[in-house]
């Protein structure tokens, strides 16, 4: 059970804006002061780069942005030399895209959703137009879930790669994940996992899954912007080249341009990384885990169906995704453009995204390119939803007439 009264306590942001309704932690989470410390502590108490200075404040770094590696190794269950550190997940998934080029060619096909985010979608379209693989959708129902059937369906000997978001960013459907990786390796195909939307609200256990890549990004998850995570089996990584060469990644080279990288995972990590930002990922997973991941997914899953039950009361309000038991609440107000209604939102001091948030193919699913989304995270709260749902109640074309926030 969340002690949710305590844990807002943890959030200056709640405390600053005690007003504010935020509804739009699927873009970014709040941070708890825990990270705040950690990122501010490094500028005010032990500012130095990492892997390279020799004295004892670059010391304390090297460390800390090491041993952040064990943290996520314990949040998703893998080895730390499975451990990558990218800027976010997009970060994430360009680099398995553009490091899988060598192993794919013409021909070879992509399997991905309509209701992937644009970092799930877009290196594909590169791929396709660099070395023509072919991109095919595999079949959802209408809130983007995929059934082991249509999965199955859409498998071929030609598959070489299959890549979905665990849990989808406008829709809050879960894949079968566990057996898609399943089915997808019976073919010798690669699983990746986009999760962004997945890992910062339930236990996702790698090792379990049998995934061979995973991304997703710090800023969702309570930590810091500017850093993601990419897991890979350990002899993926190691085949796999870099995207990025620069320092710290190569151990030497010479002027005829003979380089030996360093081993996996730094040979991925070139230049100066965002040293902060991954000390904070690092409080934030502890954070995370001192409340636990399975209480998380619980309470969220119990907010949102308070939500739908109170939401789908109205009359005009039509929920895109009322079907889905988790993730973000999808929806229109009848005859009013998202983008209006957001604002009506705003001027009651609720936050909540508009528009086609980044998934930018979903329409062929959901048949509009506007929505609204009000994502939850474990420090919402039902009196919060109350205020929500009494402000939907109003969100009319009327009411939205010169609105300004
Ligand atoms: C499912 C999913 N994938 C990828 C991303 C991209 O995340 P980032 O902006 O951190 O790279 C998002 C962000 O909203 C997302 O929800």
């Amino acid at each position: 059970m969340l002690d949710v009264d305590k844990i807002r306590k943890d959030f200056p942001m709640i405390e600053n804006n005690p007003d504010l309704v935020y509804l739009d932690s699927a873009a970014t989470s709040l941070k708890p002061q825990c990270v705040i410390d950690a990122v501010v502590d490094f500028y005010a108490r032990h500012t130095s780069n990492v892997h390279r200075g020799d004295y004892r404040v670059a010391e304390i770094n090297d460390k800390l942005y090491d041993g952040t590696r064990n943290l996520v190794a314990e949040l998703i269950h893998c080895d730390k030399d499975e451990v990558v550190y990218t800027h976010n997940v997009s970060h994430s998934l360009n680099q398995i895209a553009f490091g899988l080029k060598p192993m794919l060619k013409k021909g070879d096909t992509v399997l991905i959703t309509y209701a992937e985010h644009a970092s799930n979608v877009l290196p594909w379209f590169a791929l396709q137009k660099e070395i023509g693989i072919n991109i095919e959708y595999i079949e959802t129902d209408n809130e983007a879930n995929i059934t082991i059937d249509t999965f199955k369906k859409a498998m071929h000997e030609g598959v070489k790669v299959v890549s979905v978001a665990e849990v989808t960013n406008v829709l809050g459907s879960i894949q079968p994940v566990k057996e898609m990786c399943e089915i997808a390796h019976s073919y010798g195909a690669y699983m990746i996992v986009d999760g962004a939307q997945s890992v910062p609200h339930m236990k996702v256990d790698v090792k379990d899954l049998d995934v061979d890549f995973l991304g997703f990004s710090a800023h969702k998850m309570c930590g810091p912007s500017g850093v993601g995570i990419l897991y890979g089996k350990k002899k993926l990584l190691d085949a796999m080249e870099p995207v990025f060469y620069g320092g710290d990644m190569n151990a030497r080279f010479n002027k005829d341009g003979e380089m030996l990288l360093k081993d996996t995972p730094v040979k991925f990590e070139a230049g100066t990384p965002n040293i902060e930002g991954v000390i904070g990922t690092g409080a934030a997973i502890q954070y995370l885990l001192s409340i636990g991941l399975d209480n998380i997914h619980e309470y969220e899953k119990e907010l949102r169906a308070y939500a739908i039950d109170k939401l789908s009361q109205l009359d005009n309000i039509e929920i895109i995704n009322p079907d889905n038991l988790y993730g973000p609440i999808d929806f229109n107000a009848k005859g009013v453009f998202a983008q209006d209604a957001a604002g009506f939102l705003a001027s009651k001091n609720i936050a909540v995204r508009s528009g086609n948030h980044c998934a930018k193919i979903l329409h062929n699913i959901i048949h509009t390119d506007q929505s609204i989304r009000a994502s939850l995270y474990f420090y919402n709260t039902k009196e919060e939803i109350d205020r929500f749902v009494e402000a939907c109640k109003e969100i009319t074309l009327e009411n939205c007439v010169g609105i300004f926030f």
